[in-house]
This record gives structure tokens, sequence and C-alpha cells, in this order.
């Protein structure tokens, strides 16, 4: 058990080296170093408890449901079922058949904008957003306002790196069809007031949807008391597998969308001549074979922290996220972006002033730290600092106050690269110019 104390504020935890273990990619070496992991807000790793439901899935359960009058058939459609009664439960949704299972958040979002989006939104609407939102919940609503002659407004972020609720009050006037937010920054790890800014939305009878991508894996998500009418996540952020997400929705909302991609599965019956009969939701908007194994997985992965606990969680993502921010105050010429200590995250994004963040990601690299650096797929967000990016540090269980420590002492000794030397303001790698590749 660690205790730290920072800004005041005291934690303690007992997750961290306890529950490596779990985790088998942990024992990982690259040379002389042990894999340090700190791209969790990318994709986290995956405890022995989920392997061994995928594994165990696909040896005693495998085939496909709905399909098959026969036992095997059977049992992978009542094990996928209860899977998502299981995520109904965590999530505190009323009825399993606001739980629709997508690939994950991207693809949560571009079945909205197809299905909801295109419904609801036309020529003149309003569909609003945030200037931090990852590109995953900005892009999809900036191709439907595109196709449909909507406007879409961007409530701008402060420099503080937060959206004041009165800038996203002011922006919803009454040609507003939908407001589409980040729950959790995953530049930042900035948390957005989304309970009132979902109050605020409702006052204007305006429905509501939130990226929880980096929110579900820090802190448990009550769509009720959020009342959020739609809400989304992928699995691969919260210890599960990835190629699984889901798109909650309020069920009078969800019943009401169109299929979005037609096919097995969406159909009570088809004939030449009739119109086609679809089957309700979420069957629905789940056309084809889903990831069976990957709902099972993941409800594997809650199963897992709700055994470590809530609470325990949030007191390990104080510790880790109040000590980066004592190490990298220490290191000179390191800046740390927004205020992560306001309520952390996992997240703490800094810059080092004159060198690229591709030359400290690099630098991070060759001691074994896996880090991401860049604009985290949120252009508009970084443009936001006057950055060309940034170096990211984000947190998950297994972490420990040792890793940030090895992070500090790698950073005492980075210099200027390549990076900084040819392309100090660019975020493109032109390797070649007719194939330029973004990071
Ligand atoms: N959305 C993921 C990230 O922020 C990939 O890194």
């Amino acid at each position: 058990m660690t205790d730290l104390v920072s800004n005041g504020k005291i934690s303690t935890s007992t997750l961290g080296e306890s529950v490596r273990p779990d985790f088998p990619i942990l024992g990982r070496r690259f040379g002389p170093n042990p894999l340090v992991y700190l791209d969790n807000a990318a994709t986290s790793q995956k405890p022995r408890a989920v392997l061994d439901a995928l594994v165990n899935y696909y040896c005693d359960v495998n085939s496909n449901i709905g399909r098959g009058y026969y036992q095997l058939s059977m049992a992978a459609t009542d094990a996928y079922e209860a899977a998502r009664d299981n995520i109904r439960r965590a999530i505190n949704a009323e009825h399993a058949d606001e739980v629709v299972f997508t690939p994950g958040t991207t693809a949560a979002v571009n079945l909205l904008a197809d299905t909801f989006g295109r419904s609801a939104v036309a020529a003149g609407d309003q569909v609003v957003v945030t200037g931090m939102e990852h590109n995953s919940n900005m892009l999809p609503w900036r191709r439907l306002c595109e196709t449909t002659g909507a406007e879409l407004v961007v409530v701008p972020v402060g420099a503080d790196g937060r959206v004041a609720i009165d800038r996203f009050a002011g922006a919803l006037g009454s040609r507003v069809r939908l407001a589409a937010v980040a729950h959790v920054s995953n530049v930042l790890g900035t948390v957005n007031p989304v309970r009132e800014m979902i109050g605020e939305a409702h006052r204007h009878g305006i429905p509501v949807l939130v990226d929880g991508a980096q929110a579900v894996p820090h802190r448990p998500v009550d769509v009720r008391d959020l009342d959020a009418d739609f809400y989304c996540f992928s699995g691969h952020k919260i210890y599960g597998p990835m190629g699984i997400g889901v798109l909650y929705g309020k069920r009078e909302l969800l019943s009401r969308l169109a299929p979005y991609q037609v096919g097995g599965g969406t159909v009570k019956g088809v004939t030449l001549d009739e119109p086609v009969a679809y089957v309700p939701v979420p069957a629905r908007l789940e056309a084809g074979t889903p990831h069976i194994a990957g709902a099972i997985g993941l409800a594997a992965a809650f199963d897992y922290v709700q055994q470590l606990g809530w609470d325990e969680i949030q007191r390990h993502d104080d510790l880790l996220v109040y000590a980066a921010i004592e190490a990298l105050h220490s290191i000179p010429r390191v800046r740390i972006l927004g205020d992560p200590a306001a309520q952390p995250s996992g997240i703490v994004s800094f810059v080092v002033d004159g060198i690229h963040p591709y030359d400290v990601g690099g630098h991070l690299d060759r001691h074994g730290v896996a880090v991401r650096s860049g604009v985290h797929c949120a252009n508009v967000f970084i443009d936001t600092f006057g950055e060309v990016g940034t170096v990211r540090l984000s947190f998950a269980v297994y972490n420990t106050e040792a890793e940030i420590d090895l992070v500090r002492r790698a950073l005492t000794t980075v210099q200027p690269g390549f990076w900084t030397a040819e392309h100090p303001t660019e975020r493109f790698l032109a390797i070649d110019p007719s194939t330029q590749n973004q990071h």
C-alpha cells in the first residue's frame, strides 16, 4: 500500500504491483528494459480473466447466435445476452435492449450519425459539439452537416482546457437537433460536467450523446443518473477485447432508429413483394454475426474492474496522477497542459519546451516506456493550445509510482532529435511527399 500527498490531497492505493500478475503482457522486456506501458488511453492491457473468457468461449461454446435450433447455438445466444445484461447493470441502464453492441466508440458514433442524424438533422439545423472532441465524435457530425446542409457548432475550449458550461448553454438554440460531448478528454483527462450539460440541453428539448470512451475505465458510469440519451464507449480501453463496444440509447429513442446496416439478424421476414419487416432493437442495429466472444470478454472485463472496486480504482488514479504531476514539475522545461489534478482521470499531458513531442516519445521508448505523442486524434483541441502536439501519460490499474519515477529519470536526459531539428512545427511525417502519414 502506498500513500501520496499532493496539492494538499492524500491518496492511498492497494492496486499497482498487486494486480500486475493478472496481466501476462506486463512480463515483456524490451532489451534490458521491462515494459512500462503508459498508453492506456489508446488501449489497455488484458487481464487473464478476460483472456480466459475469450478462450473458454471458443473452446466450449463457439457457434452462431439466434440462428440455430441446437444446444450449442442456444448456449452461445444465452451467453451473449447474459453479457448484454451484465453491461446493462454495469452502466445502470433500465433495459437490456438499450445496450447495442458495436465494434467500438467510433462505430457507435457513426451508427448514430447515419441513423438518428439522417432522420433528425436537415438543412438549416445545427449539431453542437465541443472543441475538445476526439475526431471520432467530431468527423461523423461534420460529415452529416456537410451532406445535409446543417451547421456544426463547435463550443470553444478555454485556455484551461475546459468547456465553460455557460458557453455550452449559449450554443443551445432552437435549431439544435443534437449535442455530442466527451465525458473525459482523451488528451488532457479533463472531466466535462456532462450531467449539467445534459440538463441544459434537455431544457431546450435537445438530446445528448456522450462519448464515454475515456470515462468508463476510470469511473462508474450511471446513464440514468446522467440522464444521457445516448452513451457510447469501447471495450478495449476498459481491459476488454478489441473490436467490441457499446452504444447505449434510451429505449424510446433507439426504437425509432432505422436499421444502420441491413442483412442477417435484422429482419422478421423478407419477400420480394412486400416492405421488409425489421426486428426490434438491439438486433435491428446488430446486422450480421456480432463479436460474440468480444461481448462475453467485455462482460468479464466489467466483472474484473468491479472486483477491484471503483473506490480503489479512483484512489489509484489519484495517486498516479499526483505522482506524475510532482515528477514532471521537477524537470526543467516541462509544462503540463490543463489541470489533471482537478478530477484525476488517469491522463497527464505535457510538452518539453524546445523538443518535439515525437522526440520525447522516442526517447522514452528507448527506456522501455510506451507513451503516445502527437495530436491524439484531437487536432482541433491541440490547436487551442498552439502546440504541435503533446506527450501523454495514461494510466491503468497495473501502473506504479516506480514506473513514473522511471519516466522522470528518463526525462532528465531528453535531447532535441530528428523531429525537433527537421520538423519542429510539423505533425506529418513526409517520408514520401505523395504518401504523407498523419501521426
Ligand atoms: N482514442 C485513442 C487515444 O486517445 C486511440 O489514444
